[in-house]
Order: C-alpha cells, then sequence, then structure tokens
C-alpha cells in the first residue's frame, strides 16, 4: 500500500480497492500550502474525533471527490445534517468489512467536540486491515492500557502515532506505545504544525532507533510504501 503524508495528522492510504483519506487539515495549514485539497481523490475519509485540526477539509473534500466519512456516529450525524449523503457511522469496538478491508474502531484517551461546539461523541483511532496488512492510526490519543489488546490480538505492521506531546503522546509515551502494540514501524504524525507541538525531530528518530523502533518522519506531500 502507498501512504503520502498531507500535514498535522492527515495521511492517505492507497489500498489496493481504494484510497482513504485520514483527519484532512490542508487548508488552514501553514505548513502544506504546497498542497492542493482539489488533487485529492479519495474513496473514503476517516475522522478519528471532531477537532478543527482533524475534520477540517473534510466537507470540501467529500463533496468534491464524492467519498464516504467514516467516524464515529457523531460525527457522521453532524455531516449528515450538512446534507452529506455518503456516510458510514461506527463507534468503539465495532469493525466493518468495506471493499477494501476491514475498519475496526478502538478507543483513544482524548476530547472531541466539534469546530461549532457540537458534541463529537468520543475520540477514537482505526485499525485498518487491508492487501494483508494491519494498519494502526492511532489519532490524537494519551498513552493507555487498552492498546495492550492491539499488541496481544492485533500486532500492526504499521503504527501512524502522535509525538508532538502537549495535546497528545510525546515521542516517550509513543514508544512505550509501539511496545504495547507490538510494533517496529511507526510514522510520526501531529507535530511541528503549531508551536505547542514543536519536536526535535533528530531526537525523536534516535529515541526510536536507540528502543530498537524505526520512526519515520514523512515530508509533507511524500509517499512510502507500508
Ligand atoms: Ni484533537
Ligand atoms: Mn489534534
Amino acid at each position: 500500500m502507498k501512504l503520502t503524508y498531507y500535514g498535522h495528522a492527515c495521511f492517505m492510504l492507497e489500498t489496493k480497492e481504494a484510497s482513504i483519506l485520514f483527519d484532512p487539515f490542508i487548508k488552514p495549514n501553514q505548513l502544506a500550502s504546497h498542497i492542493s485539497i482539489e488533487d485529492l481523490k479519495p474513496d473514503y475519509i476517516l475522522l478519528t474525533h471532531g477537532h478543527e485540526d482533524h475534520v477540517a477539509d473534510a466537507e470540501e473534500i467529500a463533496r468534491m471527490s464524492g467519498a464516504t466519512i467514516v467516524s464515529n456516529y457523531e460525527i457522521v450525524s453532524w455531516y449528515g445534517a450538512k446534507g452529506l449523503e455518503k456516510l458510514w457511522p461506527m463507534n468503539h469496538g465495532g469493525k466493518h468489512a468495506f471493499d477494501f478491508g476491514t475498519v475496526r474502531y478502538v478507543n483513544a484517551v482524548h476530547s472531541s467536540t466539534l469546530p461549532d461546539g457540537s458534541g463529537g461523541g468520543n475520540p477514537g483511532g482505526f485499525i485498518i486491515e487491508a492487501d494483508g496488512k494491519r494498519i494502526y492510526f492511532a489519532g490524537d490519543t494519551a498513552l493507555h492500557l487498552d492498546m495492550e489488546l492491539i499488541g496481544r490480538y492485533w500486532r500492526p505492521d504499521v503504527a501512524i502515532l502522535p509525538i508532538g506531546d502537549n495535546f497528545t503522546m510525546g515521542v516517550e509515551d509513543a514508544i512505550i506505545c509501539s511496545d504495547m502494540i507490538d510494533c517496529y514501524d511507526v510514522v510520526g504524525m501531529h507535530f511541528d504544525t503549531f508551536p505547542f507541538i514543536e519536536i526535535n525531530k533528530e531526537e525523536a528518530i534516535e529515541a526510536f532507533r536507540s528502543n530498537d523502533k524505526k520512526l519515520s518522519l514523512m515530508k509533507i506531500g511524500e509517499s512510502k510504501e507500508v
């Protein structure tokens, strides 16, 4: 599968059957000013939680592309009230087989208010199974013990984890998480977008390396095979 980074917590995962966009926050992100959302043609938009820095461009991209929005029931209903029709609600612990593979909505410890103050349900993450691989997209989350379940039952090949600290896990906790979920190959997200979450990237990569893990910090617009 091909993974492309669009800044902050936004990635596109291209499977054999479908393109899946996570947490689009591109237009308001000055670091991603060279990315134009018109070029994105996802089949699905997966939203971990309701915060502006995860949903900012979702409505516009959904209208342009005809993508199906997948998120928790409250967030999906919020888009339904805006007139969007291609929606798939989930909630924690549930999984669904889509045409490209399986999506499981898992726990995250965070908050989830939508940009207009509406309740965005509880925040989550996703475990995607497609093309013989498992990807854990953690969303914004603290380190929490339910991650042990992921290591015990769903050991992901690749984990996309927040590392920016302050609002989410930082590097130290993301390393502990990668041990709990039994994953070597980590892609970092949710860093450097705002002054609150600026990190030292070389130190982060070295910290993972000294714990026998690999941290990839992709450039915005860069793709890699996963
Ligand atoms: Ni958030
Ligand atoms: Mn966030």
